[in-house]
């Protein structure tokens, strides 16, 4: 066990369970991959308003990658991501390796449903099952009282939610709004690999969903023509890749041919070899139906 100023670091499932058996409670519970910025640092924040201790995990899912490239080339910078934590006034870190996750053996995999299946779970088989075995782990080891994630990936939240209410896990799902930096382009740990002219170009995402979202504003209705709204403005940046733009029902993520209902406006890019998603609700009121947001 390592002391970091007020943060303690963990590393087992033994340390885990002792360093949290006589915590304050409620618990709040940040997961994370680690390679931290402002938008883990604002979930942290979230947890410290509404928790008496709270808790980060990073580790690295190996098992949520459907590229093992994109594994072994995921950022990491462990002491960098501890004093963030400390600043944040984080009381425990959970930094396991990826046999204290998966141990010898290891042979469960939890795959929810529907949700999990359009939009980023087809563009990445297998994402959503590695994202939901590890996150099921890892709040039955923390036993939160409540969970703290952010809205960029709303498809993952919606996934997780409906895992933890299916495993009757008693974790309150928390999304917490997007963080951009100033010209809109959403906060990620994967925005370190882009090159500088395709970071120039990466704002369009922002700039393709605002479109989407003003037009929806002024009236229109017709699924269709908003995601042909999207693709034009994406397809005048030369350097954006489509993967795929999506108007979908807010609760369970099915294309809209008419948007009567909350809807999700969502994308995924590629700039080269990295890819980049985000999305905006348009609703009337703020948030979906399924979210408490902070
Ligand atoms: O969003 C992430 O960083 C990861 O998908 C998560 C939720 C920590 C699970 O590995």
């Amino acid at each position: 066990m390592t002391e970091v100023a007020k943060t303690t670091v963990v590393r087992t499932r033994a340390e885990l369970r002792a360093a949290l058996a006589d915590a304050a409670r409620p618990v709040g519970l940040v997961p994370t991959m680690g390679w931290l910025h402002e938008g883990h640092r604002a979930l942290m924040r979230g947890a410290r308003a509404e928790s008496a201790t709270v808790v980060v995990s990073i580790f690295v899912n190996p098992r949520q990658f459907n590229v093992a490239s994109d594994f072994t080339r995921y950022p990491r910078n462990e002491a960098r991501d501890l004093a963030m934590c400390e600043v944040e006034g984080v009381d425990l870190v959970f930094a396991p390796d990826v046999e204290e996750i998966y141990p010898p053996g290891f042979a469960t995999t939890v795959s929810v449903g529907a949700v999990a299946l359009p939009l980023e779970g087809a563009a990445r088989p297998g994402h959503f099952d590695g994202v939901a075995t590890v996150v099921a782990i890892l709040f039955d080891l923390v036993g939160a009282e409540r969970a703290y994630f952010g809205q960029k990936d709303a498809q993952q939240v919606m996934v997780i939610r409906q895992m933890a209410r299916d495993l009757a896990i008693g974790t309150e799902v928390v999304t917490c709004p997007t963080i951009r930096e100033p010209d809109g382009l959403a906060l990620s740990s994967r925005n370190v690999h882009l090159t500088p002219d395709e970071r120039a170009a990466a704002p369009v995402l922002r700039r393709a969903l605002l479109a989407a979202r003003d037009a929806w504003r002024a009236g229109e209705r017709d699924g269709e023509r908003l995601r042909d709204e999207m693709f034009e403005i994406l397809t005048q940046e030369p350097l954006a890749d489509v993967e795929y733009v999506s108007i979908a029902d807010a609760v369970t993520l099915e294309e809209l041919t008419t948007v009567d209902r909350p809807a999700l406006a969502s994308l995924a890019v590629r700039f080269g070899t990295t890819r980049l998603i985000d999305n905006e609700i348009l609703d009337t009121t703020t948030g979906t139906a399924t979210d408490r947001g902070l």
